[in-house]
């Protein structure tokens, strides 16, 4: 990592070169004093005659900057590549900020006015981020540009961008600050947290859309001429719609070719996605989503945007990912989970839904004990008088009826089966039915004179007001300090309507959906404060808050409401373009499978749950003396190669989207050990399946199955000749494998 700045000759303006592991980003100084893109891609050496390539004739009805003196001339500003575009002067693509001034006018022009290079990378006040534990292992650049306006107008901005650049990856984290320099508030009607312009509009644009219980699905097509954007405007990132996109060459494949990928560490609304312009360039963008969003900048305020994850790699998708998937491993993630082996846990929601007694959650943690399991997870339905989904959410005490001996009984008894114990809470969520509604029913977001729209039976706590953090953390943290619980799963079940604060002036309605978020995080940054220990699971409803900014929070995230192992092929591969496996929460559940009625093998359900953190979802008890015996044995192959999935390298071998056989595998960083899994959805007759070609081995090593079908394989041969697929013949079979070098 290296970071550079050189004088452009003659203006002595900065260009500013970042350079990654195989990757450079490049940007500078254009002689008008506007911060213009320059490269990011394959490695360049920094040079300062690269200044000549920031400028760009004028077009036809593009409005002109008059070049300064030595130089002659004019520039389009609809033309010319922009690191941080603005609305309203003359660039006619979609910006980056845009600024509503106490004059009721809008817009302005950036011009650079300093920059540093700071050590390490600084934190970002009230937002989840990567970080770097050292000053030694990143870089930060930060460029601060100034409005042009005369102060006398109302001018007085400045607009920080940030950009840093970690030893040995090829990533580059950016986000931005507005500070107030001025007299008179304005009000940000659009702050996306980073926009590059690139050359050229030949790239696939792949995002990963969903719904619930089928969570990021890959979809790629090619650009278009104009706009293509996916955002979430639902106060999450959401099932539908996820904070991510990539830019890839058309030929590019999984380990092929050049892809970008745009990653924001966010967990609200966002917006990202390309533009095609006139002369078919392409900006890309992401940040909040600027429908719904203003934000009132008080003299003397700033505004800090969340960041953004820029991801190079030649080396296709399977190469974007191990970038994401190592810095998301080891610098966002964070807390004593991020290095541990996670428990592995039964769950008794599919097993029981609202309907348990103290004895039957007894009796599930001791026969999930026998095999094995280490935790076990109370779901929903402890609390308030909660029997079913019409009730008590924001009633954080336990239901007496149900458990007359209280949750501390409850733990014990777990406790006395050899298992740690888990609960689950939705923190944000409130019940009319409620004695916290009874109380405060003004403390949901909702509009003064407006039906509240309900979602489950629920409404939506306004998070934005310290007070109802405060209130709701109370209540949360006093049972977690009075019951011997070791996880928490954090739960979340409608999207954000009628977003309004009973507590912020008019000029600050446009703040809530971003407040309420800041108010999530502040809440979960207590909880890991204060209960260091505890490893907490994100969830919304199955995946629909899996996102970098909870993960800072929660290292894994209940992937998917649906369990059902075939329909978990496609929803695990795409989780898997930007998310490492541990942080992916997979469970066994009982067929006919709850959610598609599907039966399924037990050993599969356990082969696609091993991709992930491994769990059950079931009750035990129902299983017969075979399947109990797989269970038990899935369950010590979990704590076998668990050790894999914290570490290792994971390669996507074949495509659930565009097969019939999905496959992957885990790598030791020492190639030492391998875990291959190959399931096979649907047989088709008269057909032998080519054998499977690995990655990432030792070529030169000697591999042997020590689980799975038996066998010695020189590496070269597993990778160049595969392993062979016999074994999968009917609908429904997989073959799992644990190689380990002889
Ligand atoms: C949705 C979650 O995804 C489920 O696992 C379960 O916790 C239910 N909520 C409980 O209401």
């Amino acid at each position: 990592m290296v970071l550079i700045t050189v004088l452009t000759p003659g203006i002595n303006q900065p260009l500013f070169f970042l350079r990654g592991a195989a990757s450079t980003y490049a940007c500078g100084v254009h002689q008008n004093g506007l911060l213009c893109h320059l490269h990011w891609g394959n490695s360049i050496a920094p040079n300062a005659s690269l200044a000549g390539r920031l400028d760009k004739d004028v077009l036809a009805f593009s409005p002109e900057h008059r070049r300064p003196q030595p130089a002659v001339g004019k520039s389009g500003h609809d033309v010319l590549s922009y690191e941080y575009p603005v609305a309203n002067t003359g660039d006619f693509r979609e910006p980056a900020l845009d600024i509503l001034h106490a004059d009721g006018t809008h817009g302005l022009r950036l011009l650079y006015s300093a920059h540093r290079v700071i050590a390490g990378k600084p934190a970002l006040t009230g937002l989840p981020a990567t970080y770097a534990e050292t000053a030694a292992e990143a870089e930060t650049l930060e460029i601060d540009l100034r409005d042009a306006r005369e102060s006398s107008a109302g001018g007085g901005l400045i607009v920080t961008l940030s950009y840093t650049v970690f030893a040995g990856r090829d990533v580059i984290v950016r986000s931005t600050r507005i500070t107030n320099h001025g007299t008179a508030p304005v009000t940000l009607t659009r702050a996306l947290s980073a926009s590059v312009d690139l050359p050229g509009n030949r790239f696939d644009l792949l995002t990963l859309p969903g719904a619930w219980a089928r969570e990021r699905w890959v979809e790629r097509g090619p650009l278009r001429s104009g706009t293509q954007f996916t955002g979430s405007r639902r106060g999450a990132s959401s099932h539908q719609d996820h904070p991510f996109f990539a830019l890839l060459a058309p030929t590019a494949g999984e380990t092929q070719g050049e892809v970008r990928g745009f990653s924001l560490v966010y967990s609200g609304n966002h917006q990202g996605g390309a533009e095609v312009d006139q002369m078919f360039n392409t900006r890309a963008l992401l940040g909040i989503h600027p429908d719904g969003f203003t934000w009132h900048l008080a003299p003397g305020e700033t505004f800090q945007t969340p960041e953004v994850v820029l991801a190079y790699s030649q080396a296709g998708l399977g190469g974007l990912s191990a970038q994401y998937h190592r810095l998301y491993r080891e610098r966002l993630v964070r807390g004593v989970w991020r290095d541990r082996e996670r428990p592995i846990l039964i769950n008794n929601w599919e097993a029981t839904y609202f309907d348990f007694t103290a004895d039957k959650l007894a009796a599930i943690a001791k026969s999930a004990g026998a095999i094995g399991v280490e935790l076990f997870v109370l779901d929903d339905g402890w609390f308030g008088r909660r029997n079913d989904d019409t009730s008590s959410l924001g009633d954080w005490f336990t239901d007496a009826a149900k458990l007359p001996a209280g949750l501390g009984d409850v733990g014990h008894r777990i406790q006395a089966e050899g298992l740690r114990f888990g609960l689950w809470f939705e923190p944000e969520m409130i019940s009319t039915e409620s004695d916290l509604y009874r109380a405060h029913p003004d403390w949901c977001l909702h509009i003064p004179g407006r039906a509240r729209t309900e979602g489950r039976n629920q409404l939506v706590l306004d998070f934005s007001r310290p007070e109802v953090v405060d209130a709701v953390y109370a209540m949360v943290a006093k049972i977690l300090r009075e019951a011997p619980i070791g996880y928490v799963k954090w739960d979340m079940n409608r999207h954000l309507t009628e977003v309004g604060s009973a507590s912020l002036p008019a000029e600050r309605q446009g703040e809530v959906f971003h407040r309420h978020i800041l108010g999530v995080y502040a809440f979960a940054e207590r909880l890991v404060t204060e209960f260091p220990e505890i490893l907490v699971e994100g969830c919304s409803g199955g995946g629909g808050r899996y996102d970098p900014g909870m993960l800072y929070y929660t290292p894994q995230v209940w992937c998917s409401d649906n369990t059902d192992a075939i329909a978990r092929l496609r929803i695990q591969h795409g989780t898997s373009i930007v998310y490492p496996p541990c942080t992916m929460g997979a469970h066994v559940s009982a067929v006919p499978n709850h959610q598609l009625h599907r039966t399924t093998p037990l050993r599969t359900r356990g082969h696609v749950a091993l991709a992930g953190q491994f769990g059950f979802e079931l009750d035990l008890i129902d299983l017969d003396a075979t399947d109990l015996a797989e269970a038990k044995d899935l369950t010590a192959l979990a704590k076998r190669t668990r050790h894999l999935l914290r570490s290792g390298d994971h390669h996507r071998l074949l495509d659930p989207n565009t097969g019939n056989v999905a496959a992957w595998m885990l790598v030791a960083p020492d190639q030492g050990e391998a875990m291959v899994t190959a399931v096979l959805a649907l047989a088709e007759p008269n057909w032998r399946l080519q054998p499977l070609r690995l990655r990432g081995l030792d070529p030169k090593a000697l591999y042997r199955g020590v689980h799975g079908p038996a066998g010695e394989w020189t590496g070269d041969v597993l990778m160049e000749l595969g392993l062979p697929l016999t074994a999968l013949k009917q609908d429904f079979q997989s073959c799992l494998w644990h190689l380990r070098r002889v």
